[in-house]
């Protein structure tokens, strides 16, 4: 075996063996999916959410995939979020490899219906406590930094943060303008973390199975999968593709970037674009 065999092999290249992550709502829908991919591929993770319950449930049913701790923790809750730096601190000296953020929230009004609360409930889960909770995890990601393996963060944006929502019948102002932040929330840690050997990227999803999704795709699915190039929603494997492309080594010199992952539906000339008279 030469030497490029043994770093350009897809093997090394996708390699997570013996990191750890973090990855918020890594109790149900995309979260509960990454934290399966990682756990699959040798990595140790911590799941977060607001209820008790529902985090030990999943981190039960994860465990037949790995090793995987559930620590509740609501995510807008300046305490429980320490409570939770504290405790992956003490699980974790060596260090964080990599910290999904996931955890997000929605909510769908006509505009003259729209409640401030909600707006502002929307923006806090998916920008302000992302940007608190990671700079808060700076120190335990720094420890596991290297110039040849940068630490990860990978921030889910969304589609919506990249156009305007496809499907208009269920207006989602707040998430929309959440996502956008978060996307432009991703370069700018992207540049100030680079230095320091941890970088950052988001995803942005298209439609995927989720509590989120729930309503929406059992009204409209149908709109859904047409307004798509690739005429369908993403899987688990394709999340797990990119996810584990962004932590390994091949992704190692990717910093700042979004990454769609929605079959293409974010550039349109899906069927109905195509069939428009
Ligand atoms: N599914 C899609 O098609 C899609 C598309 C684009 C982007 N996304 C993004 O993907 C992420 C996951 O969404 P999902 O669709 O998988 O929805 P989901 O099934 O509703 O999952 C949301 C997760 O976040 C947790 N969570 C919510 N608020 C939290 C808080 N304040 N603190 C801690 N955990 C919290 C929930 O658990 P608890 O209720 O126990 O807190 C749950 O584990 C979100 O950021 C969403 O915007 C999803």
């Amino acid at each position: 075996m030469t030497k490029r065999d043994r770093t350009l092999g897809s093997e090394r290249l996708f390699s997570l063996q013996g990191k750890s992550a973090l990855v918020t709502g890594g109790s149900s829908g995309l979260g509960f999916m990454m934290a399966e991919a990682l756990l699959r591929n040798g990595v140790r993770v911590y799941i977060a959410s607001r209820s008790t319950e529902r985090c030990r449930a999943a981190a039960q049913s994860l465990a037949a995939a790995g090793d995987c701790v559930a620590i509740a923790a609501d995510v807008n809750d300046a305490q429980q979020r320490q409570a939770l730096v504290t405790e992956l601190t003490s699980r974790e000296p060596g260090g964080l490899s990599i910290l999904v953020n996931n955890a997000g929230s929605n909510w769908g009004a006509a505009l003259a219906d729209y409640p401030d609360a909600a707006f502002d409930k929307v923006m806090r889960t998916n920008v302000s406590s992302v940007f608190a909770l990671t700079r808060d995890l700076i120190p335990l990601l720094q420890r596991a930094a290297r110039p040849d393996d940068p630490a990860r963060i990978i921030n889910i944006g969304s589609m919506d943060g990249l156009q305007v929502p496809v499907v208009q019948r269920v207006p989602t102002f707040a998430y929309s303008a959440s996502k956008a932040a978060l996307h432009h929330l991703t370069r700018t840690l992207a540049v100030e973390l680079g230095p320091q050997h941890i970088t950052v990227n988001a995803i942005a999803p298209g439609f995927f199975e989720s509590k989120m999704t729930d309503h929406v795709l059992a009204h409209y699915r149908q709109d859904i999968e047409d307004d798509c190039p690739l005429g369908r929603i993403g899987s688990a494997e394709d999340i797990a593709g990119v996810l584990i492309y962004l932590a390994s080594r091949a992704g190692a010199y990717v910093n700042g970037t979004v990454i769609p992952v929605d079959g293409g539906t974010s550039i349109g000339k899906g069927k109905r674009d195509r069939s428009a008279p």
